[in-house]
């Protein structure tokens, strides 16, 4: 089995692609909404790149039966239902709906990775269920940060790091590890301690903390959850 981590957003090629299980990682905060909404009921997920989508989209479906989510700049979008907290997505507003979610990086990322064999959601939330498909499927495995527009994201490689030292931790010397993949180790090595310190010095955390946003970091930074693996297909999210 081999492992890589895209250290940078740019969308793979389709023979990088095909035949692998990708796990799409943005922890600060769409894959950590997306396993939260998951886990607190929602029926599905459909992540979408521009808020234009997800108003045009929302409308196919019947009224009452869909809720809208997301940010921009961080914030909450006018006229949606959520912002990009997962604390906001409790079970008495989300269970049973299907959600539109559209986030500057994240719900683009599963876009870019459309053509993998397996496209997973991944964050601290579910890390450990994560690595176990990950190893069930006997693919090889590419993760993939979904970045800051278009930038390394430090919390989202250390994940990928942590990732990796699960599967790593069972499969042990038959594990191909890319230079990518042993140094997003190294880095999550550096944090296992007290992985909220990542979130804090991240680019993208410091701008949650300038917001209010600082429990979305601690939420975030919480390991092994839920044993929910939320599954990319045909441009829908679910729990198979
Ligand atoms: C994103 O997709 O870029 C993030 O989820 C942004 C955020 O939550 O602030």
């Amino acid at each position: 089995m081999q492992i890589d981590i895209q250290l940078l957003p740019l969308p793979p090629s389709i023979e990088i692609l095909s035949g692998r299980t990708v796990v799409v990682i943005d922890v600060l905060r769409a894959t950590s909404v997306i396993v939260s909404a998951l886990a607190r009921g929602a029926a599905e997920i459909i992540p979408v790149s521009t808020v234009e989508d997800a108003t045009r989209v929302a409308e196919t479906f019947p009224r009452g039966s869909t809720l809208l989510g997301g940010e921009r700049e961080s914030r909450k979008i006018e006229g949606f239902d959520f912002g990009n907290s997962p604390a906001e997505y409790t079970s008495e507003k989300i269970r049973g709906k299907r959600l539109i979610l559209t986030t500057t990086n994240g719900t683009k990322a599963f876009h870019s990775v459309a053509g993998a064999k397996e496209i997973l959601a991944g964050s601290f939330l579910n890390a450990r269920a994560t690595a176990q498909r990950c190893l069930d499927s006997g693919r090889d495995i590419l993760i993939f940060p979904s970045g800051d527009k278009g930038r390394f994201s430090i919390e989202d490689v250390a994940c990928g790091g942590m990732l990796i030292e699960r599967i790593a931790e069972r499969r042990g010397r038959h594990l191909d590890l890319s230079d990518a993949a042993f140094s997003s180790r190294l880095l999550y090595e550096r944090f296992k301690g007290g992985l909220v310190e990542v979130l804090r010095l991240s680019d993208h955390g410091k701008d949650l903390l300038a917001l209010g946003l600082g429990e979305d970091l601690l939420y975030c930074a919480q390991t092994d959850i839920t044993d929910l693996v939320p599954i990319f297909t045909h441009g829908v999210i679910r729990i198979f």
